[in-house]
Formats: C-alpha cells, structure tokens, sequence
C-alpha cells in the first residue's frame, strides 16, 4: 500500500491500465462501516484508492473540527490489512492551497435537513469530494448510506459536472442495538451510548410502512425522541427519497430521516421506508 500526501504524486501513481479503480473518500477514524465500503470496492475493482482528509471546509466555526476523531496510523493498518492499494491523505494546504477560491454549490437539494442545521456545510462536502473525484478519477466512488441526503447532493454533483464516476451509496452498518456507526459515537459517555439507541428506536417505529400519513409518523418518531431525557431533536423526517420534499402522504418509496443532539455529539440516522415499487 502507498501513502500519497500530494496531488501530482498521486496523479503520477494512478493506472491507466490496472482498471477498474475505485475510490472510497473518508475523513478517517475508520470503522466497521468505512470497512464494509472499502471490502465491496476491494471485491469490485482492479485498484482500490482511499482517501483520508478532514475537511474543514464542511465544518462551520462553532462545530467539532479540531475535536473530530484522527488516527492515521490505525487508519493506515487496516487498510493496509483490507489490501487498499493507494491512500491519498493531503494536508490542507494541498487541498486548498492559498489563493483556492472556486466552490461547488448544488442548490436546493444542499438547502434543506442537515442544510438548515449546519449552513454551509454541503457546499464543503460537494466542493471536496469534486476535487478527489477530479484527483482520482475513479470509474466508482463509494459512500455510505448514513449520510443520505450527502449521498444525493453527490450524485447530484457528479451527473451535473460530468465527471464521469459511477456513485454507489452502501447500506447501514448498525451495532446489535441498532446504533448507526459512525466516528462521531467515539465522543459518547457510556449513558450517552446508552440514549443514542432512540434514534433507531425512533425510525423503527414506522413500522417499516407501505402507505399512510406521514405526518402521523413524524409524530410518532418525535415523540419517542422526545422521552428521552440526554436527547434533543433536531428534526425528523419522512421525505421523498430522490428530492428530500417533505411527504404528507406515503405513497411510494420514501425516506425516514432523524437528527438528534446527544449531549455535545450530533447524530443521524435513516431508513427507507413505504412500498418499495
Ligand atoms: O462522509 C464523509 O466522511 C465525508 O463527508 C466525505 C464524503 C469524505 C467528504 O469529506
């Protein structure tokens, strides 16, 4: 495995011939999650690229930059064990050198949910993974499910830029309790572990429904967040699944979607819901 710190070193390193390549942009701290991408981009592709980079871009002043989980030498012996071919981890200057100014902006898909909750923060998202995607040029890109509406302004992005790479959104890796995993569960105290468990209490409670009044099932998801005393909502949803409109009524295919404050640590989750036709 190489690890590349610079843009034209990996441009260097990358194949031409040894293709399919795969990409699987993170911000480190890896986990069982992150894993379940890189082994499904390992079984599909000829090279496997990871990329390793806090972006501070996606953080807005008052969030957990400085505090998010880093440790680059665990993160470099799994992947190095997962048999991941090329890591690209630039620092922030080779990613924004001085002078960067141009920023990507998908619209109202970025304006809403976590949009209204942390401004700015789709604009760091889709401006990061267009450069990597742009660096690397893999025919596939791998992100996970969790960050569902990242997952859409992505595909978004890739489709409106023309850049070329296939967009895969993997499935949810839970703990047995149902706990989404995330880098983020790292800052929770043992009773806050204990309380974050409401977020798929929360979307379970839906009852994996084919039709109905989603606003009844908002309610009934606000209410069981609402019980638990370490938890403040932030929002809960049940939306379209492509555009995120809010749903009154479910239909079709639709997304459950919830954001919950557990004491400093910010949490979402998120489930698909209705007929699946
Ligand atoms: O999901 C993440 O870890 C990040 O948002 C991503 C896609 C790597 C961009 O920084």
């Amino acid at each position: 495995m190489r690890v590349i710190e610079t843009v034209d070193e990996f441009r260097a390193a990358t194949p031409v011939s040894d293709r399919p390549l795969g990409l699987v942009p993170t911000m480190g701290a890896l986990h069982d999650g992150h894993m379940s991408l890189v082994s499904r981009a390992r079984a599909e592709n000829a090279t496997l690229a990871v990329s390793i980079f806090v972006n501070p871009a996606q953080f807005s002043p008052m969030e957990d930059y400085d505090s998010y989980p880093r440790d680059m030498d665990a993160d470099y012996a799994i992947l190095d064990e997962a048999g991941v071919d090329l890591v690209l981890a630039p620092t922030t200057d080779e990613m924004y050198p001085a002078g960067s100014h141009t920023r990507v902006d998908v619209g109202s898909l970025s304006e809403r949910l976590e949009g209204v909750s942390r401004p700015g923060h789709f604009v760091g998202v889709a401006t990061v993974v267009t450069k990597l995607l742009s660096i690397v040029r893999p025919d596939t890109a791998y992100f996970g499910q969790k960050d569902a509406q990242q997952g859409l302004v992505i595909w978004r992005l890739n489709a409106d830029l023309n850049l070329g790479a296939q967009i895969v959104l993997c499935p949810i890796v839970r703990e047995a309790d149902g706990l989404a995993l995330s880098s983020r569960n790292a800052g929770l105290s043992a009773d806050e572990r204990q309380a974050a468990t409401v977020l798929y209490k929360a979307l379970s409670a839906t009852g994996n429904m084919e039709t109905g009044d989603a606003g009844q099932v908002r309610r009934r998801m606000r209410a069981i967040i609402e019980e638990e005393p370490l938890a403040a909502l932030d929002y809960v949803s049940v939306a379209n699944p492509q555009t995120l409109d809010e749903l009154d009524v479910v239909t079709g295919p639709a997304l459950a979607l919830v954001a919950v404050r557990i004491g400093k640590t910010r949490l979402i989750d998120n489930m698909a819901i209705g007929s699946k036709a």
